[in-house]
Order: structure tokens, then sequence, then C-alpha cells
């Protein structure tokens, strides 16, 4: 099997962002546009994916360790055009032996990748030594214009700004994602100039320059103009985000979820899904979550960095946070925040609660506006509930704390101390009666008034 090399070139200021943040680092469903790119290159297990990183790059640095880090990181210092950031990764390129170069780019993170395959097969069965993912925008604007000869192979690709009127006439546009016969991109990477209207080193010119050294240069058409969508603007964030979105919701009913409304469910790049998993309107699923099958999420509930085990429902207006962990058929209802928590099978929490840095054991019943203390202004700490427990109403269980198996809690208590197995615990103090007070007060208080 040849070998596959991804570049990833993300250097670029994304000025246009008006950000903080490197561009590449904006998140398209949940997830950072340069991984996206990186997922791209995966989807083809390469040998070797390197990224090209320039402005921002020790933020870009720090994101690829941490989700990445198998990836080679390169800096161009100033950025002198896609060859030169190509470039950058000249050892890489070195060492790409025969096989391909495949350079994408980290704005542009919806290309799927059945089109980098057909993009790599068209380069190897041309024989050819630059195959180029070329794309028929509804306007051409500023994308670089890809000239065929007589016989329909690729002359040139021409940047607008060096472009003739005629020029610019061309509907075929380059998407910038090229791939390069290895044992030759070396060569013609070093015999590109910046002689042009940019006074750049221009990547597309390889295809001229391998023209000119006898070789053969192709395009692939992309079907989907969405796919080649590059990110420079937050409008183009945002389109490229609903692209993705479409695509999610899509795949997720494509593989038996029912959304029963999907253009007001959003998702992430890396939700898992089980079967028969139905969510309601108006619910957002940020990033590592998994559900497992028939699992009801209902309307309006926000989920990020959980794990929901079969069978189980959250919501509607439920809130799980990292870490929230419910076993198969949990219960989580309405008003209920859980965050790096642990809830046994069958355990429910069903109304007005907040349970956090706990383990809640199977089938207990958390009763409703239970709230864990588990922060002291300084530390957080866990609260440990056994199986089979029943925690009354408006409690407090100020952690740490541990509640046995089988214990009851009496409504409206606040527990401070740990409580064994099967006992009854009941911190609140004694209920009083004081026989005709009520009507005493009332008629006190109507005196008070000057009402009568
Ligand atoms: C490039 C192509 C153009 C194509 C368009 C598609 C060239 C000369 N032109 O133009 O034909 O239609 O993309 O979007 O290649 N980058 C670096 N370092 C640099 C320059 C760029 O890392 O020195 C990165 C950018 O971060 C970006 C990508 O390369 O992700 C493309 O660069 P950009 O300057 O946007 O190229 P375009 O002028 O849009
Ligand atoms: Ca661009």
């Amino acid at each position: 099997m040849p070998q596959i090399t991804c570049i990833v070139l993300a250097a670029g200021k994304g000025t246009r962002m008006r950000s903080a943040l490197p561009k590449v680092l904006h998140a398209v469903a949940g997830r950072p546009m340069v991984l996206h790119a990186i997922d791209g290159a995966r989807s083809l297990s390469p040998n070797h994916i390197a990224v090209v990183v320039g402005a921002g790059g020790d933020h870009v640095r720090q994101v690829l360790a941490k989700a990445s880090p198998d990836v080679t990181v390169h800096d161009q210092a100033e950025q002198l055009g896609t060859a030169h950031a190509v470039l950058a990764a000249r050892p890489v390129l070195e060492q790409a032996g025969a096989g391909d170069i495949l350079v994408l780019y980290g704005d542009t993170p919806l290309i799927r990748t059945q089109t980098l395959r057909r993009l790599v097969a068209a380069r190897r069965d041309a024989g050819a030594a630059v195959a180029v993912l070329g794309f028929r925008p509804a306007d051409p604007g500023a994308y670089g214009r890809l000239k065929l000869d007589e016989d329909g192979q690729l002359a040139a690709i021409v940047e607008v700004k060096d472009a003739t009127p005629e020029e610019r006439a061309i509907g075929l546009c380059n998407s910038g994602v090229m791939c390069l016969d290895a044992a030759r991109a070396l060569d013609f990477l070093d015999q590109i100039g910046n002689d042009n209207a940019k006074g750049e080193y221009y990547l597309t010119d390889a295809v001229a320059i391998a023209r000119a050294n006898g070789e053969t240069a192709v395009v692939v058409e992309a079907t989907d103009a969405d796919e080649v969508l590059g990110v420079n603007a937050r409008s183009e964030l945002a389109e490229a985000e609903a692209v993705l979105q479409a695509r999610l919701r899509r795949q997720a009913m494509d593989e038996g979820a029912t959304l029963v409304a999907p253009e007001t469910v959003f998702l992430s790049a890396d939700t898992r899904l089980g079967r028969d998993v139905i969510i309601e309107p108006n619910v957002i699923i940020g990033p590592g979550v998994t559900i497992g099958d028939n699992v009801s999420i209902r309307g309006f509930s926000h989920l990020e960095g959980c794990i929901i085990g079969a069978g189980a429902t959250v919501g509607p207006f439920a809130r799980l946070r990292p870490g929230a962990d419910l076993a198969e058929r949990a219960h989580v209802g309405n008003f209920v925040e859980i965050k790096n928590a642990i809830l046994g099978e069958g355990a429910k929490v069903n109304h007005l609660s907040y349970i956090g840095d706990a383990d809640i054991g199977a089938r207990t019943n958390i009763g409703a506006g239970t709230i864990t203390c588990n922060y002291d202004g300084f530390g957080k700490w866990r609260t440990v509930i056994g199986a089979d427990a029943f925690i009354g109403s408006d409690s407090c269980l100020v952690a740490p704390v541990t509640i046995g198996q089988g214990a009851y809690v009496a409504t409206g208590s606040v527990i401070t101390e740990d409580v064994p197995a099967d006992a009854l615990a009941i911190a609140r103090s004694r209920q009083v009666d004081k026989p005709g007070r009520a009507a005493e007060l009332r008629n006190r208080f109507r005196t008070r008034s000057g009402k009568t």
C-alpha cells in the first residue's frame, strides 16, 4: 500500500474573524475546525499527519497536544503563501517516500472522507503528479480558477488577482485541497516562486510547474459545494455549523434515532446515539455525550460530557454536565442538574435537584429539591448514597457524607453526619402544634392593621 502523508495548513491569521482565538480553533459542532481537518486526514489512515501553525501557534499546539498528540506541528513564522506553508513541513516531505502528499486546510472542516479518497485514487489512477479538488460555486468570487487544456487536462491554476477577464469567467474553482505525488512534490515545490500579484508562494503553481516538467495533472470535482466551504468570517462559521448540524441530524436519524423536530436539536461531532433514542425538540448536546439504546431525552435539555445508559429518561428541562454517568433505566426529571455524579441502575432524581460529585446507588430515590452541598468555598466533596435508599424531599446532603444502603432520610433534613445502612435519619426540628394560635394571631394582625 502506498503511503499517505497529510499536511494541514493552519497558519493563517484569520483577521476577518476579529477574534483573540486563532481561527482554526473556532469550533464547529463542538470541535475546533483544525481537528475536523485532522479527522478528515485520519479517515484515510495516513502514515503521517503534519500541521503547519503560525499566528496563535502556541495555543494551537496546546490543543493538538491534548486532542491529537500523534501529529507533528511545524512553525511558519511568516505567512508567505500556501506553498511556503507546505514547505514549513519540509522534513516530513523529505521522509514521505513513495505515495501521496495530501494538503488540507485547517479552516475547511466539512470535506467528506469519500471525496478525499476519490482525489487520491484519481491521482494514482492517472499516474498524475498533482490532483486538485475542484468545485463550481454559485459565485466563483476570489477562488483560484482551474484552467483546462484542449484535452481536458488541468493546465494551471490562476489566482483571481493574476487572472485575465477570460480566466475570471471560468466557473471551475480550486477548493485548495490538493494531492501531490510524494516522489516529485518537493522538487516542484522548490521551483515555486513569488513573482505574482500578491508576492506569495502559491501552492497552486505546482500544477503549471508539473505540466512544464512533462507531468500530468487532474481535477476531481466535489459534487457538493458545501464540502469545500472555507471559513474566513463568523458568518461562514455559522454556515459551516448549519451544514454540519444538518449532516449530524441526518446521520442520527439514519442510524435509528427519532428527532421529533430535527432542526431544533444541536448535536456535536462526537455525539454517540444508540438505537431507538428519542430526542424531543430544543435539545442541545455538547461535546462528549454517549447515549444508550431506548433513551428518551425530553425537550429543552442540555447535555455535555455525559454517559446515559439504555432505557434512561432525561428531562424535560434537565442539565447533565461533564461526568454525569447514568446507568440503565435511571430517571432525571425536570429542573435537575447533575455534575460529576454516578446514578445507579433505576435511580431517580425527578424534580428540582442539584446532584454534584456524588454516587447514587441503584434504585435509590432522591426526593424533590434535594441538594448535594458539595462545595465549601475551597474544595469539592463527595456524597455517597447506597442502593435502595430514600432521600426525602428538600434535603441538604452536606459533603463529604455517606448514606448507607436502604437508609431513609426524612424530608427537609440537613445531613452532616454519615447515616448507617437501613437507618432513618431525621435532621430537622420536631413539629409543635399550638391549638387556636393561628386564629389568635389573625385577630391580632387585623387589629394592628386598622382594617376590619
Ligand atoms: C487559496 C488558493 C485558491 C483557492 C482558495 C480556496 C493559493 C495560492 N490559492 O487561496 O486557489 O481557491 O485557497 O479557499 O493556494 N495558509 C498558511 N500559510 C500561508 C498562507 C495560507 O497556513 O502562508 C493557510 C491559511 O491559514 C488557509 C489556507 O492556507 O487555511 C488558504 O490560505 P488563504 O490565504 O486563505 O488562501 P486563498 O487566498 O483563499
Ligand atoms: Ca481562504
